[in-house]
């Protein structure tokens, strides 16, 4: 279970930017708390840089709902991986449950969720029952969390912040709150990234799958704070003739600032 010493040094790390600029080279066993032993067993300059449009790198894990390869697991869907610093942690448990709670609506736009925490499967599995009590809503969990004891996603993703990325090797590496939208080619679409001490926004989620989708679909931008219905941005490649042809009626507010109807 999470300990209070984790918890406080958790939020040091991610509120200290570090100075130090060395990164151990080789693979060794780093701290024991408890009965967890967290091994360091990754080179940093073997870190793969993930931009939108990158590939999402492949995996294997242990889940809550048994062994994935990840790519196996996209399958033809959407998927939002998300990562938490550890379990049984109060920011954590509010936003698995959100999740949880929303569950049906994203599976209703295609999109699988997948979360991921540092540690094991039998500790997830009873914060499961946590969550299912307090921050669900009455929902059943009912997506898988990733058990990244290891931290091999969390390094395969860069999910750390900058003072933990330097400790990689010599000590344990916490999380912080990462989701990566990616499409059904494994694409990733849209990256986000919050710090251990700030809960994310899970209608934002929604809203930009609602808005990759689109985009998708019509060709279309979207402007600030958009939401489902509202109108769409022309982007400025198409001309006003293609527009015509494309979208019918179109608002030109500058020549290079053209709206027009979502639906
Ligand atoms: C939390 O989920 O509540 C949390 C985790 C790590 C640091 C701070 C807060």
């Amino acid at each position: 279970m999470f300990s209070r010493q984790l918890l406080r040094s958790i939020s040091l790390r991610n509120s200290i930017p570090s100075t130090r600029n060395a990164v151990s080279q080789y693979a060794r066993p780093s701290i024991q708390l408890g009965r967890t032993q967290f091994y360091s067993t990754f080179k940093a300059e073997e870190q793969p840089r993930i931009r939108i449009g990158s590939e999402a790198p492949n995996f294997t894990a242990e889940t809550t709902e048994g062994k994935i390869d990840f790519h196996e697991y996209i399958g033809n869907e959407w998927i939002v991986l998300f990562s938490h610093p550890a379990d049984f942690t109060p920011v954590c448990t509010t936003e698995l449950g959100a999740f949880a709670r929303l569950a049906p609506e994203f599976n209703k736009r295609d999109v699988k969720l997948i979360g991921l925490s540092t540690e094991g499967v039998e500790s997830h599995k009873a914060w499961i029952k946590d969550i299912e009590d307090v921050t669900s809503g009455g929902a059943k969990f009912s997506y898988p969390i990733i058990a990244d004891a290891d931290r091999k996603v969390a390094f395969l993703y860069d999910m750390c912040s900058e003072s933990d990325f330097q400790n990689i090797g010599k000590g344990m590496v916490p999380t912080v709150r990462s989701v990566f939208i990616i499409d059904p080619a494994k694409k990733v679409r849209l990256i986000m990234t919050y710090p251990a001490s700030t809960g994310r926004n899970s209608s934002e989620v929604l809203r930009v799958i609602d808005a990759l989708q689109l985009a998708d679909k019509k060709g279309i931008a979207t402007p600030i704070d958009w939401s489902v219905g509202e109108d769409v941005i022309i982007p400025p490649t198409v001309s006003n003739e293609d527009a015509k042809a494309k979208f019918g009626d179109f608002k030109t507010l500058k020549p290079y600032l053209r709206t027009t109807k979502s639906s």
